[in-house]
């Protein structure tokens, strides 16, 4: 709908254009917003204020001419003027009853899908030599909600898994290996069940012993010219610490596969040529030995030059080389639109460098958008970055164990008769769901704190408030299983089924908003008011007891209507839905 009143705009612009009223290379981005109090209207929009300069003209007097020239629409009941020169657009509601028929129908519920674009979204990305932490939980889920949301909407979506599997601290892990290798057979295996142990005892010989550290800094020269036994040390040691991750992305139901890995080691045969080109571009500068690149654009808080470093000066190359070359990559080969990078805000400089330094290297196409994402810290309850009781880092893993541990006291005192089986299926849907949804639901740029009880309460915009809401409408059509729904037509009589039927239609304009930035708070609230509406309809609007067959099958489609956009949300976020909880 807000679409078609933007279109209905445009339209009234070109004409306005025509008649000379506003100069013909005025150019305008129209915007149309849902308006708070609903005796303004349903949307509104601003457009005559945006003109009056242009026209010279009253911004009330304009409004009325605009008004005057909007192409008729059945979808619309009426127009006013209200305060300064807003025009406020009320909505028919057998058009709106229309749109939700449709939806009912359409396996994209009605939604006008964009333009096909290929996406590329960077996320998750973990590094190899240690444990996936909390920290990985954002950018794994928060990028993965995004994936599944873009893809819904029609756009080739191509995932990429940039794992840090490369680089110095890759010696020293693999030299402990071969040192466990030499002791026991298996041993190796079994210590690299626990990742961070293994890293620890590795820095630990590395520290302690010369012969050691020689070793490991003499098998990184080998895993970088190609070595066979070292290469194949390597491999199993990323194979094992790859099981690590997909095991956890299994647990929280992420869509990536071993498809979408494409580390940073696969860009090595690209690096030097990076080197080559930057330097035929006369971008190259020395700086103590190593190969740096300054760009005007960067400068430190003392207003010294800031350098992006290409190549140390002992050859070896950098996170920022290895961006380049998957950017290049990117762009030519997987021929992106947009690449999405959900990082931490922490690499925000990083990634304003590279990019701004791909564009002038012509790494890119001019077209191709490059757009970090950021996201902010997950802390403790007491405000501070988040970590065990004694200091060290969370693994993703523990914490998903507590959750589900947590969640199933929660189901048990709501279900104290429900057999064990179910229960714990149950706890597992709803420990994760909350884990996932605590963190879709804020906006992704803000620190927030972790909370246990937050997630898990049945209050607020919470998943197991969603999840519920949403086992309660779909328990009304349990009741109403053998009733025909097939010639049952939506009619919006009451205000309570007009409120939730406007907020039903919101359901296109609220996904695209999310993929624009890649946010997924903004589907998040949505759902949540969604499930505020229906019990507000629910509360007023009785159905099963309904005072005619007609308002009957209405509502109940009204509610199937509600049950499935919920769901379809929820899937977007990458959250399942339970029929009982
Ligand atoms: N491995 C990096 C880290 O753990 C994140 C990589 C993000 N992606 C990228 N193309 N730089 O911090």
């Amino acid at each position: 709908m807000k679409s078609h009143i933007q279109s209905l705009l445009e339209q009234t612009l070109d004409s306005l254009k025509q008649q000379g009223i506003i100069p013909a290379d005025f150019t305008a981005r129209i915007q149309v917003d849902r308006t708070k109090d609903k005796s303004h209207g349903d949307l509104a929009t601003n457009l005559a204020m945006m003109l009056t300069k242009a026209a010279g003209m009253k911004p009330r007097d304009l409004a009325q001419l605009i008004i005057d020239n909007l192409p008729e629409s059945s979808h619309v009941a009426k127009v006013e003027i209200a305060g300064p020169g807003f025009i406020n657009f009320f909505i028919d509601d057998n058009a709106l009853a229309s749109q939700l028929q449709v939806a009912l129908e359409d396996e994209h519920l009605g939604i006008q899908l964009p333009q096909q674009q290929t996406i590329v979204v960077d996320y998750s990305s973990p590094n190899l030599a240690k444990e996936m932490h909390v920290g990985h939980l954002r950018s794994t889920i928060i990028g993965d909600s995004a994936a599944r949301a873009l893809e819904f909407l029609g756009h080739n979506v191509i995932r990429q898994n940039h794992v840090g599997d490369w680089g110095t601290q890759f010696g020293m892990l693999l030299a402990y290996m071969e040192e466990l290798r030499a002791q026991h057979q298996d041993k190796a295996h079994l210590e690299l069940a626990d990742l961070e142990g293994f890293y620890r005892a590795a820095k630990l010989r590395f520290d302690e012993s010369a012969d050691f550290a020689t070793r490991a800094r003499q098998l990184v020269v080998e895993l970088q010219s190609g070595d066979e036994y070292c290469h194949k040390l390597w491999q199993e040691f990323n194979n094992i610490s790859l099981n690590h991750c997909y095991d956890i992305y299994q647990r929280l139901g992420v869509s990536m596969t071993r498809a979408d890995i494409r580390g940073e080691s696969s860009y090595n045969d690209d690096l030097p040529q990076v080197v080559t080109d930057l330097d035929k571009l006369g971008l190259l500068s020395e700086s103590n030995g190593a190969k740096v690149v300054f760009q005007n654009e960067f400068k430190t808080k003392e207003g010294e030059p800031l350098p992006v470093i290409i190549q140390k000066a002992d050859g070896g190359y950098l996170y920022a080389t290895t961006d380049l070359a998957a950017m290049r990559y990117r762009s030519n080969i997987l021929h992106a639109d947009r690449v999405l990078y959900f990082v931490d805000l922490r690499q925000a400089l990083h990634f304003q460098q590279v990019f701004n330094l791909a564009k002038t290297a012509n790494f890119v196409s001019k077209e191709m958008s490059l757009e970090h994402l950021g996201f902010g810290t997950m802390n403790g309850e007491d405000g501070r970055p988040f970590k065990t009781r004694s200091g060290g880092v969370v693994k993703l893993v523990d914490l998903l164990d507590e959750a589900v541990v947590r969640a199933t006291e929660l189901v048990r005192s709501k279900n104290p008769d429900m057999d064990e089986a179910e229960l714990e299926s149950i706890a597992k849907v709803v420990g994760i769901a909350s884990v996932k949804y605590a963190d879709l639901s804020k906006n992704r740029a803000s620190d927030y704190i972790f909370s246990f009880e937050q997630m898990l309460s049945f209050e607020g915009n919470t998943a197991p408030y969603l999840l519920y809401a949403y086992t309660r409408v779909a328990g009304i059509f349990k009741r109403a299983a053998d009733i025909d729904l097939s010639n049952a037509k939506i009619v919006l009589e009451h205000d309570k089924e007009k409120e939730l039927g406007s907020k039903l239609a919101q359901f296109g304009e609220t996904v695209n908003r999310m993929v624009a930035k890649g946010q997924p708070h903004v589907l998040c609230a949505y759902l949540f008011e969604l499930a505020g509406a229906f019990s507000s309809f629910y509360e007023a609007c009785p159905v099963l007891a309904a005072e005619t067959e007609e308002q009957k099958l209405s509502r109940l489609l009204l509610a199937k209507l509600t049950a499935k956009t919920l769901k379809q949300g929820l899937t977007l976020l990458g959250i399942e839905t339970l029929e009982r909880m």
